[in-house]
């Protein structure tokens, strides 16, 4: 899945150009930013720190004061990469640039980045960015080694001004961290434990972002639906999803990634009931197999999650599902891997993502015997990979003929081209001449279907 998008618009905080017109201090700062959307919106938050300071954004590294690396450990080779980029600014490269570490491998290497790569001055952690302007104080005058790597926070991230990157969807984090205790992962370590934000600041917030001119928002959170509303209004997330859905010029509210434990009827009910919520849900599945799954700590069976899939496929809206799935975690059997294979068939997923499981620092598999070669696991991803190609196909031909709304967030390189979303996250390329549609919502017929997008021609 996954759609060009060739545009960028210089504004600060919203697609209506909103500019917040800092003094500027002269100096100018690049991000790069790895893995998931979580990371996406803090480097937008990041961004607005600096550009409060008196930076100014640019696109290349060699242009800037301040190179920072927003990094992911999730797997192996999300990690590596921050180093290979950290590699370029070996001393006499890149001289008098700072040079910062943030995110998850900041806070799962700590100082060994310095180590590794002594011309790199800031190492920071997700849950320590609050720290941000004193961090970079210090460095302004000064020193040469900065960290901040606590996990204990109370609070959550909140910044003056967040530098929105996506002009047409706007990230919403609600909670941070996360308290389940998947044995493969790295993020309950590199993110610290769950920390939900207040409902009526969110609501706050989403009030706001209309104001910007947004009407698409994403509530994030490794685990979204775990969301408990720490203040005396105790919000469920089902109400919580109803309410920002009900602000005022809202028309698109969507969510990532739901638990499958923390999967409730009334999340579905919501969907139904408000067409402002997305009839998209991304529910992790990771395998197929009961054993696998309670050596992975999911806390669910294959049956469970298989009743969770049925009552999102009663509901009285067609709500599309897509899911993550891990293949060759320690010990993965033949039959075991196949018990996966048949579950694609069952759960009938429109999307999603599937990796080789990597071992990662401090998780208890990462220790555990039986490992699957990589040979192997590279052929299981491969045959899992096609089977879910074909159901995907299948599912997206039969919506041929059907017309969705979409809100314009692309054009292609060839003239008159464009693409949008569906609210079940679809990709709908159509062709439509004259004026820009970026940032509209249009009517779409679709007339052809592909694995990952669909074609179709504009209604409206
Ligand atoms: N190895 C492979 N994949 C992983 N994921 C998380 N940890 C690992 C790991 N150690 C995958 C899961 C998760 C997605 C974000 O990344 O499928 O849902
Ligand atoms: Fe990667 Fe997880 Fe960190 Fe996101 S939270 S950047 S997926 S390790």
């Amino acid at each position: 899945m996954g759609s060009s998008i060739d545009i960028r618009l210089e504004t600060l905080t919203g697609p209506r150009g909103v500019s917040a017109g800092w003094p500027s201090n002269g100096k100018a700062f690049f991000i790069e930013t790895f893995g998931c959307q979580m990371n996406v919106h803090d480097s937008e938050k990041v961004a607005g720190v600096l550009l409060a300071r008196g930076y100014q954004q640019v696109d290349q590294p060699d242009a800037a004061d301040v190179v920072f690396y927003n990094t992911c450990s999730i797997r192996e080779k999300a990690a590596q990469k921050v180093f290979s980029r950290l590699g370029k600014f070996r001393p006499g490269h890149a001289p008098e640039k700072i040079i910062g570490v943030l995110g998850c491998v900041a806070q799962q290497e700590g100082e060994e980045i310095f180590e590794r790569a002594p011309w790199v001055s800031l190492v920071c952690g997700s849950a320590s960015y609050r720290k941000l302007p004193d961090l970079l104080a210090q460095i302004e005058s000064g020193s040469r080694r900065v960290m901040g790597l606590d996990l204990d926070v109370e609070e959550t991230f909140e910044t003056e001004v967040t530098r929105r990157d996506n002009p047409f969807r706007a990230y919403l984090t609600i909670i941070e961290g996360c308290d389940k205790a998947c044995t493969y992962c790295v993020v309950p370590f590199t993110r610290g434990p769950e920390r939900s934000r207040a409902s009526a600041s969110i609501l706050e917030e989403v009030r706001q972002l209309v104001d910007f001119g947004y009407s698409e928002i994403q509530l994030l959170g490794q685990t979204v639906n775990s969301y408990r509303d720490p203040s005396a209004r105790r919000m469920a997330f089902a109400e919580l999803l109803a309410g920002v859905a009900q602000v005022r010029g809202i028309r698109r509210v969507r969510f990532t990634t739901s638990h499958p434990r923390d999967f409730h009827p009334e999340i579905v009910q919501a969907i139904e009931a408000i067409p402002a919520i997305c009839n998209h849900v991304h529910l992790p599945v990771q395998s197929g197999s009961t054993r696998v799954l309670a050596a992975m700590k999911r806390t669910y069976t294959r049956e469970q999650y298989l009743e969770k899939i049925a009552l999102i496929r009663r509901a009285k809206r067609p709500i599309s599902i897509t899911s993550d799935i891990i293949v060759g975690f320690p010990g993965e059997t033949e039959s075991e891997f196949e018990e996966t294979l048949s579950l694609l068939d069952l759960a009938q997923y429109d999307g999603g993502f599937s990796f080789k499981f990597s071992p990662r620092p401090n998780t208890p598999a990462q220790h555990m015997a039986d490992s699957v070669s990589e040979e192997e696991k590279g052929r299981r991803l491969a045959v899992l990979q096609e089977k879910q190609r074909a159901v995907q196909l299948a599912r997206n031909e039969a919506l041929a003929g059907q017309t969705f709304e979409v809100l314009v967030d692309g054009r292609s390189s060839r003239a008159e081209q464009w693409a949008g979303r569906t609210s079940c996250n679809r990709v709908l390329n159509f062709t439509s001449p004259g004026a820009s549609l970026l940032g509209q919502y249009v009517q779409v017929k679709v007339s052809r279907a592909g694995p990952n997008s669909l074609v179709g021609e504009r209604t409206s």
